[in-house]
């Protein structure tokens, strides 16, 4: 009897341990907080991006054009090589040194808006550094903001780049974010519905 509630004990602990780890391992589970709102018609919305080679500026377009929204380019004073391993390594140096680069321009009625989606390529694991700059600048109040992370990405750390963007805006609400690879936009619009911005 003791002998069988071990075994049984044993296979209870190995079922656990395998359920916490297929559930690390989904790609679908987001690794943050998803927040819920209604659908409302007045919503100001800004559609905030970075762009090296162009694929998150065309996820940008087409929310905007599916929202309404704004666009807003973030740019650094000092443009990112146009080669790209030169880019990649600018890119590594500026992650591995905490460096974050100057931006040119800046939101200047960010108060009209209650919705910002925040977007970004994944650059080394996780967003530009370029991202880090624009969110922890002193300039803005992002508190009272509902805040959707987008990327785009080649093949792997979608989910840590929309993670990057919420921690980096710890004050703020979050709705689920979205993430494409290359310029296949496929599923925005679906995305836009289920998190009530468009109806
Ligand atoms: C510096 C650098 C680092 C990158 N790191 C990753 C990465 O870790 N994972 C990935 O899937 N793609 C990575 N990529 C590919 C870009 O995320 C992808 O091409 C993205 O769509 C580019 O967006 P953009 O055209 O708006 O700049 C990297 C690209 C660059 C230039």
């Amino acid at each position: 009897m003791k002998h069988k509630l071990l075994v049984l004990c044993g296979l209870s602990a190995i079922l656990i341990a395998l359920a916490a780890c297929s559930k690390d391992k989904g790609s679908d589970t987001p690794l943050y907080r998803n927040d819920t709102i209604e659908y409302d018609a007045n919503r100001k919305i800004l559609i905030a991006y970075f762009s090296w080679g162009g694929n998150t500026q065309h996820l940008a377009e087409e929310i905007a054009d599916m929202t309404g929204g704004m666009l807003f380019r973030i740019e650094t004073v000092n443009p990112n090589p146009s080669d790209y391993n030169e880019c990649t390594v600018v890119a590594r140096n500026e992650l591995d040194n905490g460096i974050r680069p100057e931006l040119k321009g800046s939101v200047d009625n960010l108060d009209d808006y209650d919705v910002m989606f925040v977007g970004c390529p994944v650059w080394w694991h996780t967003a530009p550094m370029a991202i880090w700059s624009f969110l922890e600048t002193s300039d803005y109040d992002f508190s009272d903001k509902i805040i959707i992370p987008f990327c785009t990405y080649a093949s792997t750390y979608r989910e840590e780049t929309l993670a990057k963007i919420v921690e980096l805006t710890p004050a703020s609400l979050h709705l689920r974010g979205f993430g494409a690879t290359g310029r296949n936009t496929n599923g925005v619009e679906n995305w836009l519905r289920t998190i009530n911005i468009i109806r």
